[in-house]
């Protein structure tokens, strides 16, 4: 959400701004702006609207120097105008300031700025930072930025620019991720790695709390005393082909297309079929606190949460330990039980959205151990957890979360095989599991094999306004998850239920323009799916279905069949869920939306 770059060091500043944002246009894509300082002055420039608007203001109006700041944003205060576009400058404009995270007394601050005479000009709470730092400035910009931020209640990455003290950019953190990277005489500043990794592998992570002083041949660290830190220099371990489109026409459909081997590299150097078993070096859990975990809570939002309920099922059915799985957003606002023998599992792609965060650090106050199950490395959630599963899936960029979820759920399978095997799964079950985990890889590839097929459906669908998706059992997430594709990428309604559920309401929907989508994988309750595959077909439904086998029970009431191989029932969503998203992607291209930037959403999730 919002994404944040800087540069500074020898050369022109703002083709690495704009080069940053194009990277990131991914995290919000409302409006843009860049600030550069230009010898006595900051000068801004901003669009509304994607990054190309940008782009052509700067091109009609270049802006020079060697020190800049630029944002990609993506509304939460004020609707998305060039006049809230960030940069925000001071009054007398000598201070630009770009924001990620939402300052939540920035109507008190406004008020008292107002009562010094400063005149705003945006709906941001944004603007007040800029403001405050003119206000308060003596001596240096970063002693201005500490002061400013004691008044400053919320959350921020934020990075500034001042003509006042020139050559450098003062960053500030908490709870917005923020890195440096270094250069060779230039140093850069971005929210994202991917903005940078163009230009430099070696970075550094900033931590909350931390203020940052980033100048052409150095970067100090600071706390919020003033006093020197000092932070680990890491290396992004991803080349640049990782975040290009690599010949093809989306980065979702590439994403879909990299599963066979991303959910090869979340298990590699994992998984022991021989033993039945997994091995998770950052789980940080002893044998002992494996074996006192009185229930687990798994914490979430949107598709994680999706995952979130098949490794309820998954831990359920082979740890035989209670699960509960709750929104994170809701989570942290309620009194939920949790004791020191808690185990909290955390699933984020991002690992920087603020409930998930909020919801953890919840957990964690009240005493359970957190497991984070995160794709990007080094984010907040993965930096403060106790133990974590990284998903090595590589970055997501596209809005839809496709990958990482099929990860997500192969490591919370390798997770419930090394807890139910401590917990009394019997190694030849072990085996069995870990076995068909192994084939899953291949088992994706065979599905997007018939790629093709999805593509004919969706062109029948590609103007219905509503589908419904049914599934049963550790399908039903799989329904939830489709649906919520299609919606978000085509902006088509879309409801996922069980499907026994549906005769408790939605049934009333279904007529003869009514497409559902069925999971009718050959699993434990498929009989019971196909009665529900029959109350449909009674009342006119047009019926798709993801099933596995020849199934006699179905002839004649599926206007449409999608084919997946069959692996054990708690890991049918691995397969079950990429024709589904197939299905929402092909129908999103075919009309006409942006498919990797769909309308009002942004990659992660960082304010509340
Ligand atoms: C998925 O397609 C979404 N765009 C969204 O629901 C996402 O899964 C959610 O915001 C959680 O993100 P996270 O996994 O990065 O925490």
């Amino acid at each position: 959400m919002c994404g944040i770059i800087g540069y500074v060091g020898g050369k022109q500043a703002t083709p690495f701004l704009l080069e940053g944002l194009r990277r990131m246009e991914y995290r919000g894509y409302d409006s843009a702006g860049v600030a550069v300082a230009n010898g006595g002055a900051v000068v801004t420039c901003r669009a509304a609207g994607k990054i190309a608007r940008l782009e052509s203001a700067l091109a009609a109006t270049p802006v020079h120097g060697t020190v800049g700041v630029g944002h990609t944003r993506w509304a939460t205060h004020g609707p998305p105008t060039e006049r809230n576009a960030h940069p925000h400058a001071s009054a007398d404009g000598t201070v630009a300031v770009v924001h990620n995270g939402i300052i939540e007394n920035a109507n008190a601050l406004r008020a008292v700025l107002q009562g010094k005479g400063y005149e705003f000009r945006s709906d941001t709470d944004t603007e007040v930072m800029a403001h405050l730092v003119q206000e308060l400035f003596e001596g240096s910009l970063e002693d201005a930025v500490i002061n400013a931020l004691r008044e400053v209640e919320g959350t921020y990455g934020l990075a500034i620019v001042s003509s006042r003290d020139p050559g450098k950019i003062v960053a500030a953190r908490k709870g917005s991720p923020l890195l440096i990277g270094i250069g060779d005489g230039e140093h850069f500043l971005a929210s994202d790695a991917s903005a940078i990794l163009a230009h430099t592998r070696q970075v550094v992570y900033l931590d909350d709390g931390d203020v940052a002083v980033v100048q052409a041949d150095g970067y100090r660290v600071l706390d919020r005393d003033a006093a020197p830190m000092s932070r680990r220099v890491e290396k992004i371990d991803w080349d640049l082909s990782a975040i290009e489109r690599g010949g093809y026409a989306h980065f979702m459909l590439k994403e879909i297309f990299e599963q066979p081997q991303t959910v090869e590299n979340a298990m590699r150097g994992r998984l022991i079929v021989e033993d039945g078993t997994s091995k998770l070096g950052g789980l940080n859990l002893s044998h002992e606190q494996l074996m006192a975990i009185d229930n687990i809570i798994i914490t979430a939002c949107g598709t994680s949460w999706h995952s979130a309920l098949i490794g309820e099922m998954m831990i359920e059915e082979l740890c035989r330990i209670p699960v509960e799985v709750e929104y994170a957003s809701e989570f942290r606002y309620r009194n939920p039980i949790v004791t020191d023998r808690t185990l909290c599992i955390v699933i984020s792609q991002s690992g920087e959205t603020a409930d998930t965060l909020a919801a953890m650090r919840e957990a964690k106050r009240r005493g359970a151990r957190t497991l984070g199950l995160v794709n990007v490395v080094g984010s907040t959630i993965a930096r403060e957890d106790d133990g974590g599963i990284y998903l090595h899936a590589g970055p997501e960029i596209g809005v839809a979360s496709t990958k990482a979820f099929t990860s997500q759920v192969v490591a919370l399978a390798l997770f419930t095989l090394k807890l139910a095997r401590k917990r009394g799964l019997s190694v030849t079950r072990g085996i069995e599991f870990a076995k068909a985990l192994a084939a899953l890889p291949g088992q994706v590839r065979e599905v997007l094999d018939r790629a093709e097929q999805m593509e004919h459906i969706a062109e029948e669908f590609k103007r219905s306004p509503n589908v419904l998706y049914l599934g049963r059992g550790v399908n039903f997430p799989v329904a939830l998850e489709g649906a919520l594709k299609l919606k978000e990428i085509s902006y088509i309604h879309a409801e996922g239920y069980p499907a026994a559920e549906m005769k408790h309401g939605p049934i009333a929907l279904i007529d003869e323009m009514m497409p559902v989508v069925f999971v009718a994988p050959h699993d434990a309750v498929f009989d019971k799916v196909v009665s529900n595959v029959q109350e449909v077909k009674a009342r006119k439904g047009t019926v798709i279905a993801v099933t596995s086998r020849d199934e006699p029970a179905l002839a004649g009431l599926l206007d449409y069949e999608f084919r997946i191989p069959e692996t054990v029932d708690l890991l049918m969503p691995v397969l079950a869920s990429i024709p589904l998203q197939l299905l929402a992607y092909y129908i999103a291209v075919k009309r006409g939306a942006n498919v990797d930037q769909p309308r009002n959403l942004a990659k992660s999730v960082t304010v509340e």
